[in-house]
């Protein structure tokens, strides 16, 4: 079966490569869907997410990376896949995963799978790393070194106004 997980990936972390390398042992083929969430702001671009998502899972041969652009639930038609895989870590996430879980089931036919996120990266978030990130903070113990290197820098780039 095909799967899909889901995600805008800014930054890619430990977390996140957890949870796609366990739904590529659970499933023959997972499409890794590099999205856009219209109420964040990015720190990577969708290309450099793509280029740094294509770098970190190229040891798995059965994951994929695609760009998604519309609905995730419009994607997993076109692509054939019976399921989209979730990373679930507080209680906040599973009120709105719910939801969208209900949401992609009706407009796409396609099941959601929640795993719980391993203990290790818990609580790990690609919003605090790009807060702690834009302070100039060492965020290499939550991502790849690559993604540390690139965050480096962008780093430089930034500036912090005080107000
Ligand atoms: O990293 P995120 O914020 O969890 O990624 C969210 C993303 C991009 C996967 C999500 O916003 C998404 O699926 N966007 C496509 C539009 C869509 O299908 N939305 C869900 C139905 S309400």
């Amino acid at each position: 079966m095909l799967a899909i997980c889901p995600g805008s990936f800014d930054p890619v972390t430990h977390g996140h490569l957890d949870v796609i390398e366990r739904a590529a042992a659970l499933f023959d083929e997972v499409i890794v869907a590099v999205g856009r969430n219209s109420a964040k702001n990015y720190l990577f671009t969708l290309d450099e997410r793509l280029d740094l998502m294509r770098e970190v899972t190229g040891e798995w041969p059965n994951v994929s990376v695609e760009a998604l652009d519309g609905l995730l639930a419009d994607f997993a038609r076109a692509k054939g896949a019976g399921v989209l895989v979730k990373g679930l870590r507080f209680a906040s996430d599973f009120d709105f995963e719910l939801q969208m879980a209900h949401i992609n089931a009706v407009v796409g036919s396609v099941e959601t799978v929640m795993l719980p996120a391993s203990s290790q990266w818990a609580t790990l978030s690609s919003t605090m790393i790009r807060e702690v990130a834009s302070y100039g903070g060492d965020v290499a113990a939550f991502v790849p070194d690559v993604v540390a290197r690139q965050i480096r820098r962008k780093a430089k780039g930034m500036e912090h106004a005080d107000g």
